[in-house]
């Protein structure tokens, strides 16, 4: 398996998988990989002939300074996992590589990215529609592949997919999950015991509200209060936002008829965790 850091090299061997007709699936990450990441990877590695992970912690989409600074960053070990899933290519850009002197070109995206995690981390999803646009661009995969947890970010990167014309199957898989319910996250790692404990009731909240909505409770109000009741009476927590989503648009709904999206934000002391939960 080779890591690749240059962005002409990636193009060159991507354009020479192309010459031979091979598939190519590609898993973008932002490194310190868990077993989310490697579900996607095993995917890739079964639906195409050639598999392609990035590592790049890309800046432009961090609203934050400290969450950039304290994002953990594990280059040897991540490569490590990669080469034991069997994947072809790393690409492992540097920042000068992708944003040189001069760059000035976004990629933006309205509606899908004013709610939720794109009203409250302004810049992030311009960061994450430019960089991933990038992405594809270098290493023109047939299929990519997503993790349910980042919800909003599937929706918004399918469109973007869709608007721009590409041709790229957008693949989601669904949250890993620790034993105990908590999603598997790279920002986990920063938790200490306690918040680690204390982050259960995220998992908790969604898991109400999937009980109440399978009572037939479809008023989000009433849900959205019981999944709020449940994050209220724990410890060291601050809530960015408990909301019922539909799937597509991700608008409140008041009510929910077929399918909608319980999705919780929150600050375990300063880790900044997400998860939802799918109600149909
Ligand atoms: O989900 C992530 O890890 C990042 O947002 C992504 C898609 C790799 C872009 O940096």
């Amino acid at each position: 398996m080779d890591v690749i850091t240059k962005v002409n090299e990636m193009q060159t061997r991507v354009l020479s998988i192309k010459d031979r007709k091979k598939s190519i699936g590609f898993v973008p990450t932002m490194g310190a990989l868990h077993e989310g990441h490697v579900s996607l990877i095993r995917s890739a590695r079964k639906e195409n002939n050639k598999l392609i992970v990035s590592i790049y912690l890309n800046p432009t989409q961090f609203d934050n300074e400290d969450d950039f600074n304290n994002y953990p960053r594990q280059m040897d070990k991540d490569i490590e996992i990669v080469e034991r899933e069997n994947a072809d290519l790393v690409f492992a850009p540097g920042t000068k590589e992708l944003y040189p002197e001069g760059f000035c070109t976004y990629v933006t995206q309205d509606k899908l990215t004013d709610s939720l995690c794109g009203r409250l981390r302004p810049g992030h999803f311009n960061g994450v529609t430019t960089i991933v646009t990038k992405l594809f661009n270098i290493i023109k995969p047939d299929r990519a592949y997503f993790g349910q947890k980042d919800y909003q970010q599937t929706v918004v990167i399918k469109r973007l997919v869709a608007d721009l014309n590409m041709d790229i199957d957008v693949r989601v898989l669904p949250i890993v999950r620790d034993e105990d319910g908590l999603a598997i996250s790279s920002r986990n790692k920063r938790l200490n015991p306690e918040e680690r404990q204390n982050a259960l009731c995220i998992y908790s909240s969604l898991s109400k509200a999937k009980s109440v909505f399978a009572s037939n409770i479809k008023d989000s109000k009433e849900i959205i209060e019981e999944m709020t009741s449940i994050i209220k009476k724990t410890k060291n927590i601050k809530i960015d936002y408990v909301s019922i989503v539909d799937p597509n648009t991700l608008e409140n709904v008041s009510s929910i008829n077929g399918k909608a999206v319980a999705t919780v934000a929150v600050w375990i002391g300063n880790t900044r965790l997400i998860d939802n939960i799918i109600l149909e």
